[in-house]
């Protein structure tokens, strides 16, 4: 072979080797994408094993993923409430008792029977900080605080939590991380178990509203970092008001420190730490992406009424701190909200904004569960839903709301980011909220209006709560409990919209079947559309227009 010759035969060899390595990237490999966010129209969703996924979710107490038999216990009343995925810790005193030494056989053991019971699992990444304090940082981190300092009080005193301004404790948490990721990726992204991950929980300063050790008051009287003003300049327009109005009673300044910029008080504190908490936080979301990129979430604890910086856990992603956590960490895929307080709807349409999608990491385990469950995947289209201490309750109406989402999955998820789906919640307070999808304006009430439900006397009303779906030009869906529904052509306003026909009944794989033909009473003769308290159910309802 001349040299002609043998460079085109390298030539052929070189486009068949690349031939080959496309078609194996394209067709040949199995793997599907690992668990990922996917933006659909005006929203998001989750992708788990190539399918969009809604987490419909239980967040285990504390201490219970740290006992394998403990969790074997577990598993029925799990299934029982129609979970598909459970919120669980991993804890880095557990994984590295020593430093560099790690030990993953009670994770992987915990894995595995989630897998064999049919679980998905949030992972929980009790770091650093777990509800503002460093309770779960190995010992040889606690005893060694020299190396691993803390925040320190006005008046001088450490606190156990540790603190934000140091490179060795952000290289320890991020070197933890990243070897826990890379272990998750070698031992699960074919199965998919873990579908999400946490890093930190509820990180928040308490009792003070920021650290007044050397550095930190060093860094407070310095100029606001560089970084941070291009944010808030490049971004002004898109700013969530609470902060902009912070910015602007102070001239919009660009340069200065934090007093300068932001005013004297203990909203600064909370700016400041917010900002450095938040960086702290994207170096560790980035060391576990750089492993296994999960999709990845930081969780916050809601403000208590009347409460000023200091008396809550401050800094944390709140929605008022939005623009610092996102400026300092791009990393971070969503801010969710925990809930222990009242005004969910509130809560949720502040953390709705800037397209934050709305995932609910924690609700207090009550009887309202259910329907905020139903009203979150509703209207605002949510990754998922996850009552705190899932096993140590016994809550019917939470499953078989889960059972209504999970039959409605594919008609839902299918549908995601369209304005072809909503969800009402309603209680004594709130008696009526109004939909409008297609042509239609519907009217939904709780059923307690209609005042002859056992309950409608009480002084406190149970929720009702629907998920209402568009499925053809007069063709809807309606799930849920306790509301009656009501309905108008917004487009021909002097037309009376009647009922076609309404069906309750059940999608069995997909399919629609109908369990009754719905009329008479339970349609009111026609005049609306009906679940009662106590009830979960699907209707399918067709409508028509008469003049
Ligand atoms: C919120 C925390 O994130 C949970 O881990 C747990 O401590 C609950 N509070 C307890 O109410």
């Amino acid at each position: 072979m001349d040299l002609l010759e043998r460079a085109k035969f390298n030539m052929q060899k070189n486009r068949i080797f690349t031939l080959f390595i496309l078609f194996f990237f394209q067709f040949g490999s199995s793997q599907v994408a690992i668990p990922h966010l996917e933006k659909v129209g005006n929203n998001m969703h989750l992708v788990v094993e190539g399918k969009p996924f809604i987490v419909l979710g239980g967040e285990l107490s504390n201490s219970s993923f740290t006992n394998v038999q403990y969790m074997k216990s577990q598993w029925p009343k799990l299934q029982a409430m129609n979970l598909n995925t459970i919120l669980a810790p991993v804890y880095w005193e557990l994984i590295e008792p020593k430093e560099g030494v790690f030990d993953f056989a009670l994770l992987d053991e915990l894995i595995l029977e989630s897998r064999k019971n049919g679980m998905k699992i949030v992972l929980l990444w009790f770091g650093s900080w777990k509800n503002s304090m460093s309770s779960h940082v190995p010992s040889w981190i606690k005893q060694n605080q020299t190396k691993y300092p803390r925040v320190v009080d006005e008046i001088g005193i450490s606190q156990e939590i540790l603190s934000p301004f140091s490179e060795n404790n952000m290289k320890a948490d991020a070197t933890a991380f990243n070897v826990l990721m890379n272990h998750i990726k070698s031992i699960d992204s074919q199965d998919q178990t873990i579908i999400m991950v946490q890093p930190e929980n509820e990180i928040g300063m308490l009792p003070s509203a920021r650290d007044y050790s050397p550095i930190a008051n060093q860094l407070y009287a310095s100029t606001v970092p560089k970084e941070l003003m291009d944010y808030l300049h490049k971004n002004k327009a898109d700013l969530v008001p609470e902060f902009l109005g912070v910015w602007r009673k102070n001239g919009f300044k660009e340069k200065g420190t934090w007093e300068e910029i932001f005013g004297e008080g203990f909203h600064t504190d909370e700016l400041f730490m917010a900002w450095y908490f938040a960086k702290f936080a994207e170096e560790i979301t980035k060391a576990g992406k750089s492993a296994y990129a999960l999709p990845m979430f930081v969780n916050a604890a809601l403000i208590r009424p009347g409460k000023i910086p200091g008396e809550y856990p401050s800094a944390g992603p709140l929605p008022h701190l939005m623009d610092i956590w996102k400026a300092a960490a791009p990393s971070i895929d969503m801010f969710s909200p925990d809930f222990y307080n009242p005004d969910f709807e509130y809560w949720c349409d502040l953390y709705n904004r800037q397209s934050n999608p709305l995932f609910v990491p924690e609700h207090r385990f009550d009887a309202t569960a259910g329907p905020k469950a139903l009203f979150a995947v509703g209207h605002y289209e949510a990754i998922g839903f996850s009552p705190f201490s899932i096993e140590n309750s016994e809550n019917k109406a939470l499953g078989k709301a889960y059972a209504l989402i999970n039959q409605l999955n594919p008609l839902i998820t299918a549908r995601h980011g369209e304005n072809l789906i909503d969800g009402v919640l309603l209680d004594k307070e709130k008696i009526l909220t109004t939909v409008v999808l297609g042509d239609y304006e519907f009217s939904f009430k709780n059923s307690y209006t209609l005042g002859w439900e056992a309950g409608a006397s009480e002084a406190v009303w149970d929720s009702g709560a629907a998920i209402i779906i568009q499925t053809g030009k007069n063709e809807f869906y309606i799930a849920g409990t306790g509301v009656v529904v009501t309905f108008k052509n917004w487009k021909k306003r002097n037309h009376i919209v009647g009922i076609l026909k309404n069906e309750e009944g059940v999608f069995e794989n997909g399919t629609w079947k109908i369990v009754r033909h719905l009329n008479g009473d339970q349609t009111h003769q026609g005049r609306h559309i009906r679940i009662s308290h106590g009830d979960y159910s699907i209707q399918r309802v067709e409508l028509y227009e008469y003049k």
